[in-house]
This record gives C-alpha cells, structure tokens and sequence, in this order.
C-alpha cells in the first residue's frame, strides 16, 4: 500500500470538472488512499505524491487549458508516477457506454494521456448551467444545458485507481 497521497488535479472553467476531481478525491479516501485535490494551475510541484490523477474540460474541441499546461510543465514527472487521464465535455449521455461519444475535443485528450504514459483514459458527460454567462456558453445553454456527469460511473471509475494505488 503506498503512503503517498494521490494529486487530483482539474482544468475547469464553470466548476463541473472540480465537482468531478472532488468525486473522485472522496472515493479514493474512502478506500483509505490520501487524496489532494486541486486546481492544476495552482500546483508548483508534485513532490510527495505518489500517483497523479488529471482531468479537465473540453473546450472548443480540446482539453482545458489548465490540463494541458500541466501536462507540459510536469511531464517528466508525470512520467515516473502511474496517471490517470479524465476529460468531461459532452451535454448528452454519449459516453456513457465508456466510449468517447460526441466528445469533441477527445482527440487532443488521448495525445497527452499517451505522452504522459497514463494508465487509463475516461470521457465523461459535462455540465452546463441554465444560467451560464457568457458568449457563447449563454446561447448555447439555450440549447443543451442539463448535468450529464454521471457520478456512479465517475465513483467506478475512481475504484479501478484505488485498487491500482492501493496494491
Ligand atoms: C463555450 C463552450 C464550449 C464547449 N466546447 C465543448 C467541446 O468542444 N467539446 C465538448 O465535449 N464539450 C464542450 N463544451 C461543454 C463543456 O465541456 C461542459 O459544459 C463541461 O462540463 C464544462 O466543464 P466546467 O464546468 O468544468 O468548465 C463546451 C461548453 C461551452 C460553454
């Protein structure tokens, strides 16, 4: 069992992708794994943790910002720790079965989980506020707000790394 806390890290911009990193802290805790979580672009170093978990976004058809800075910044590091890679974007139920569904911006998710070496890739369903501001998220809410995160498969999701972590 390693002693190391896993880093949750998140690139999200309206707060869906943080609820989904805090999802997933709470699950590896509750398998008794330490488990930090926090916003990618507030992590100066990962020294001390033991595995790192990255997720972000899909924005315009890539991963957030967020998520890719630090796959830069960190990826000799990245590379000697086990990674898991995550990215939550469409607003349907498309990637439900596990595939990446109308993810739009999946592609670019899949290039650095293969140059980090992660372990596992998992698209998840986005959300998007009614109320959301902005251009265009407000025009687009008009159309397809709704909460497509589906927490139990996010919670399985988090189970697999547990039991990876905690071997
Ligand atoms: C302006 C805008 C662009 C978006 N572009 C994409 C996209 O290219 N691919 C996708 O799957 N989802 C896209 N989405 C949906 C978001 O990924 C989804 O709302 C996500 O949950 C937002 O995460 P956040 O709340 O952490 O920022 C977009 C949403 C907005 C508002």
């Amino acid at each position: 069992m390693t002693r190391d806390p896993v880093l949750v890290a998140y690139g999200s911009t309206r707060g869906g992708t943080a609820e989904i990193a805090e999802w997933i802290g709470e699950s590896l805790r509750a398998a008794h794994i330490p488990a930090d979580v926090r916003a990618a672009r507030e992590v100066r170093s990962l020294d001390g943790f033991g595995a790192v978990v990255l997720g972000g976004a899909l924005y315009t058809g890539r991963w957030h910002r967020d998520a890719r800075r630090f796959a830069r910044r960190f990826s000799r590091q990245l590379r000697e720790r086990p990674v898991w890679v995550f990215a939550s974007g469409p607003l349907d139920a498309s990637t439900d079965d596990g595939s990446d569904g109308n993810a739009f911006g999946a592609k670019s998710v899949h290039k650095y989980a293969a140059r980090l070496g992660a372990l596992d890739t998992a698209l998840f369903g986005g959300r998007l506020e009614r109320t959301a501001r902005g251009f265009p998220a407000s025009a687009m809410a008009k159309k397809s707000a709704g909460d497509f995160r589906d927490r139990s498969r996010i919670e399985a999701w988090a189970k697999e790394i547990s039991a990876r972590v905690g071997q």
